[in-house]
């Protein structure tokens, strides 16, 4: 911006500000509001919806009034702005000349603490991503829970990581090619030994080994994130980070999380209709993300997903203990989220009373636990911290219900400290004080109207109507006079009032004292809380895992490092919730021998892409350790699940070109194996025809050949239903259609083999297409139908198919005719050659007739 040359000292103190935040939108505190000047307040008004003004010198401004800012510095984080809040650093009242001003703290979308700013049912990640040696290391953390997750990919891959962490923002040293959103790149000069050491003193930690950091890149990235938050103001302190690494998580892309909508749907971007909307009972925030983490980061080491297992089934039978673990958390608060509040030296009384009544039912939840007839859970129960001491330090000190205002005092309860008390008893006396003045004032000067009152301009004062100024006494001091009173002072009152601004002074002073040594006491337990909050989501998360279990009829799957894949009346755990009555179960099986691959047509709407999601999620799902919906399923230990839904069947994205489809299969031709599990829904479709035909069909033939990934390929394209008898290792699949009274109906039942018929006019007609459209479609299909088999443009591979249908074309026309009744009453075992040939001819004639 351009720094405002002959103007004001306060404008100059401005720009002096502004310059060191130049991409930031400033909030600069002057009294009661804070002001934006120049582009910032044009830019801000408009996102916060208020007025645009300007000073006397043309200057563009703004302001929000300092004690309603929340919303208005919400709106603008939202908007991906940054917002650096300057306030005044003195009292304006004692400070000589222009008021000292500072930036105390700098917002950004991926730094917010505040439960205004958050959604609790989600996690809001600032990614950091550190390029080193051809690898990107990325340490994706929420500052509002403490929480870090460090993972590693090659560049290519960058947008699988924003894409199923889906940060509020991203930052690096450097500006990162292909990524598909923008980055905030920070100046970081430093090198290993001072990204170490940062690390290390911010955990007080030895070594990067005892943290489980392994790499360079990560040491860099977590020590670009503190020198970011440094930036900020922000006082963080990080949770043990979590690396990710693929031997032991089942890898999803972002793709394969969008197109199989875990976390948010493909319509609105809402949880309606995700996986995570049917498995999710959770009660507390905390157990809502953490479950949002398991599906995004699902298991792949057998015991670890047996541990979840065997907890969801014995939960899943204890109804009982289910409902009282539900009880007992529906007291707990986001606690994460305090805790990283309390860190920073930013929560409110109140987040300590939400902190106490969250630990309220904790020893019972550790009784239960200790008492459940399931080895994991007794073993979780002996470590689990009910933090009974938390509970004692903040209940003596902090009243039930403390105002949000740290100064206003009101915080700190009876009993707690002596100095508090006495000051509250002097406020008290001081009050009766005031009453007996009154009355003793009305019974000396006879005014019965006379009143002792009180506002912040004036402080106390006794007041007298004009009627009754004759009678005012010579010691009265007169204060203001208004149109129908006066305001008079007296000593006695003078002196009352100087110690009862001292007691409230005094007061309020010492009760947040108080409170910031409460809280810097329990920030010193701060991995406690922590270690049991995490406890707690995750026993939330499993009770939920078991009510879903209960409530949708979900079984426990049988995972291991087998190499069949079999689902018996698998269902799609959301469609099934859409469709009351008469969802129809499907099998499913694959293995790494004869059925690698299994090639499914069949016509539009018959329930192709469900079966493909089915398979998928039902997979996955037991992966992360949840009960499956099938009537029993049997799940090898996957490496990945790769998902393409071809161009045109991607209604959410607006970037259906053929070119990112194959963009995504190339990713899938370079990352699968034999462990992985791709699904692919009619890619090739947006490009023409014949293309479209011969790149499925080389996919495919790579993926059986190479890769010997498990694979379903769902196509309109019936020319590759001939794949199974050209590759060993593939099976063909469709969905049954049956034709009743001249109706299509959908069986939705996946069986072995090929479907004969595109029933897309069908379809139209039961869209209710007028019938004209409906029969002339049916005469434009024979033809083209007559004409495609005839050119020279067949695609070769599926040529032998072809002839056949041609000849099952030409027997109807002898449909009916005497030709027709002729054949069948030859006998062809008993003709010389000479005979066939005349009696074809003679057929020939007929059916010219
Ligand atoms: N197994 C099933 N049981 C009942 N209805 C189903 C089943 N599978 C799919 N459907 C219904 O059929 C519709 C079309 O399914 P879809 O899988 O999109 O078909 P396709 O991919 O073959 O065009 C779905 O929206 C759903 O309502
Ligand atoms: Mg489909």
């Amino acid at each position: 911006m351009e720094t405002p040359q002959k103007t004001t000292p306060m404008m100059r103190q401005y720009g002096e500000i502004k310059d060191n935040y130049p991409e930031t939108i400033l909030f600069f505190r002057m009294g009661d509001f804070y002001e934006m000047f120049f582009e910032d307040a044009q830019a801000a008004s408009k996102i916060m919806g208020i007025a645009l003004t300007s000073r006397g010198d043309g200057v563009p401004m703004c302001g929000i009034p300092y004690h309603a800012y929340q919303p208005y510095l919400m709106k603008l984080i939202r908007a991906g702005k940054n917002v650096a809040i300057c306030e005044q650093l003195e009292d304006p009242a004692t400070a000589k000349g222009i008021v000292k001003r500072g930036v105390v703290r700098v917002v950004t979308p991926g730094t917010i603490l505040e439960d205004e700013g958050l959604n609790s049912a989600s996690n809001n990640f600032v990614a950091v991503l550190w390029t080193e040696k051809e690898q990107i290391f990325a340490a994706v953390a929420d500052i509002s829970t403490g929480q870090i997750f460090l993972e590693k990919c090659t560049p290519a891959n960058i947008n699988d990581i924003t894409g199923r962490w889906k940060p509020a923002e991203v930052i690096s040293h450097k500006e990162i090619e292909g990524l598909n959103r923008p980055v905030s790149v920070i100046d970081a000069s430093f090198g290993t030994d001072t990204a170490r050491r940062r690390v290390l003193e911010h955990y007080s930690a030895a070594s990067e080994k005892s943290l489980g950091i392994d790499g360079e890149g990560y040491l860099k990235a977590i020590a670009l994130l503190l020198t970011y938050t440094k930036n900020l103001m922000l006082d963080v302190k990080l949770k043990y980070p979590v690396t990710l690494a693929p031997e032991n998580r089942l890898h999803l892309d972002s793709i394969a999380v969008k197109t199989l909508e875990l976390v948010e749907n493909s319509q609105d971007g809402s949880e309606r209709n995700t996986l995570f909307s049917v498995l999710n009972f959770c009660r507390t925030s905390m157990g809502a993300r953490l479950l949002k983490n398991w599906l995004r980061y699902p298991l792949r080491s057998k015991e670890s997903i047996l541990r979840r297992l065997e907890i969801v089934e014995y939960l899943s039978t204890q109804s009982e203990l289910r409902g009282a673990l539900f009880d007992a958390l529906s007291t707990v608060y986001d606690m994460e989220r305090i805790t990283a509040r309390l860190l920073a030296g930013r929560c409110s009384p109140r987040d300590l009373v939400w902190l106490k009544s969250s630990v309220v039912s904790f020893p019972k939840i550790k009784e239960m636990l200790l008492s459940a007839a399931n080895p994991h859970l007794s073993e979780t129960g002996e470590t689990f911290n009910a933090l009974e001491g938390i509970y004692s330090v903040i209940d003596a000190a902090i009243v039930d219900e403390p105002p949000l205002n740290i100064k206003e005092g009101g915080i700190i309860r009876e009993g707690y400290d002596k100095n508090v008390d006495e000051l509250k008893a002097l406020r008290k006396d001081s009050r009766t004080h005031l009453l007996r003045i009154e009355t003793e004032e009305k019974k000396k000067t006879g005014i019965s109207t006379l009143k002792v009152k009180y506002n912040k301009v004036f402080g106390y004062y006794i007041e007298i109507s004009k009627s009754n100024l004759d009678r005012v006494p010579e010691y009265y001091d007169r204060k203001q006079t208004l149109v129908n009173a006066e305001r008079f002072t007296i000593p006695e009152l003078k002196e009352l009032e100087t110690k009862l601004v001292y007691a409230e002074e005094r007061l309020g002073e010492l009760e947040y004292a108080l409170f910031t040594q409460v809280r810097d006491t329990l920030a010193n337990y701060s991995e406690m809380i922590r270690a049991s909050a995490e406890t707690v989501s995750e026993i939330d998360c499993l009770s939920s895992l078991a009510e879903a279990a209960v409530r949708n009829r979900y079984t426990r799957p049988q995972i291991g490092a087998f190499e069949e894949m079999d689902i018996r009346e698998g269902r799609h755990p959301v469609v099934e919730k859409n469709i009351t009555d008469n969802y129809v179960p499907n099998d499913l099986y694959l293995n790494s021998d004869d059925s690698r691959m299994a090639v499914i047509t069949g016509p539009n709407m018959a329930g192709k892409s469900t079966y493909l999601r089915m398979t998928a999620l039902v997979a996955l799902m037991a992966h992360t350790g949840s009960f499956v919906p099938a009537a029993e399923a049997k799940i090898p230990l996957l490496d990945r699940i790769f998902t393409r839904v071809g161009a045109s069947d991607n209604l959410a994205g607006g970037e259906s070109t053929f070119m990112v489809e194959m963009t995504e299969t190339a990713n899938i031709l370079h990352n699968a194996t034999d462990k992985s599990l791709i699904i692919l829904d009619e890619i090739g479709r947006g490009t023409s025809t014949f293309d479209g035909i011969s790149i499925a069909w080389s996919v495919a033939e790579y993926i059986l050949e190479r890769l010997k990934a498990k694979t379903l390929f769902a196509t309109h394209y019936h020319e590759l239903t001939d794949i199974p008898s050209s590759i060993r290792g593939a099976v063909n699949l469709t969905t049954e259609v049956r034709e009743w009274n001249d109706e299509v109906i959908f069986m939705r039942r996946v069986i072995r083999g090929t479907a004969d018929r595109s029933y897309g006019i069908h379809v139209a007609k039961l869209a209710g297409l007028p019938d004209y459209v409906i029969n002339r479609g049916y005469e434009v299909l024979s033809k083209l139908e007559k004409n495609e088999f005839g050119t020279d443009g067949t695609p070769k591979l599926s040529q032998s198919k072809i002839r056949q249908e041609k000849v099952v074309q030409q027997m109807l026309i002898f449909e009916d005719s005497p030709a027709l009744d002729e054949l069948r009453s030859m006998d062809i075992n008993n003709m010389t050659p000479v005979e066939a040939l005349n009696t074809l001819a003679r057929l020939k004639k007929i059916s010219e007739k």
